[in-house]
């Protein structure tokens, strides 16, 4: 599909209802996004970034089994609040309910971490390092997906459950995951920007106290 790139910037979204999990998403495709994502900024170009593609039926269930658990109580919570009449739970339950039941089904799942080579100390430093490895990548996997048809969702509520996952998949000790994202092609083309809080809310101009105005 063709999508101008501010529109593929302003509306790639996290899609849960519209991914098709009939439909296979081929391992060339997956790579080919990973081949992208790969061009993402890293720190000191050492990519430490690590990708686990996850097709296996069975792995897949289990990783939706152990999402379903963490997420359950909040799962839960959205639930009791739609039944109370409560508007944008209603919402959420609709676009979210069964993919958080059935993420296990969307044919792809990838988790990303990236490895520990020993300065992810909990330091400012550290941290940010770390993480910002491998996050601008999944976001551009996220990217190439969508300019494949494919839909996607990053995910980490799992990782309440991370050690598990850590099992099922035999990460080594040095993974620190970062995410999942779930891939399935998209049963809808178009998607629109999403409302977000005005940008005064969250950009400072200079310093803490500098004001932006909101329109330039
Ligand atoms: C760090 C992070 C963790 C997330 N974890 C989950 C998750 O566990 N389950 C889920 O359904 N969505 C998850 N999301 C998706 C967010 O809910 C979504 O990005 C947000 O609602 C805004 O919607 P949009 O991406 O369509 O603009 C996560 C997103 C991020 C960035």
């Amino acid at each position: 599909m063709t999508l101008d790139p501010h529109e593929l910037l302003s509306t790639t979204r996290s899609v849960r209802r519209h991914l098709d999990r009939t439909r296979d998403v081929p391992l060339e495709v997956v790579l080919d996004c990973l081949r992208v994502a790969q061009q993402a900024p890293n720190g000191a170009d050492a990519e430490t970034w690590r990708f686990v593609v996850v097709r296996d039926p069975g792995r897949r269930a289990a990783i939706g089994d152990c999402y379903r658990r963490a997420n359950a109580d909040f799962a839960a919570t959205v639930a009791e609040r739609a039944v109370a009449g409560e508007a944008w739970a209603a919402r959420k339950l609709a676009s979210s309910g069964v993919f958080w039941e059935h993420l296990g089904e969307v044919p792809v799942l990838v988790v990303a971490g990236v490895e520990d080579q020993g300065e992810l100390d909990g330091s400012p430093y550290g941290l940010a390092s770390a993480y910002a490895s491998v996050l601008p990548a999944v976001w551009s996997l996220q990217l190439a997906a969508r300019l494949r048809g494919v839909g996607s969702c990053l995910v980490t509520s799992h990782l309440r459950l991370a050690d598990e996952v850590t099992g099922l998949l035999g990460l080594p000790s040095t993974f620190r995951h970062a995410g999942m994202v779930a891939l399935g092609y998209l049963t809808k083309e178009r998607f629109r920007p999403a409302p977000r809080r005005p940008l005064s809310d969250i950009v400072r101009l200079d310093h803490w106290e500098g004001v932006v105005p909101e329109q330039p």
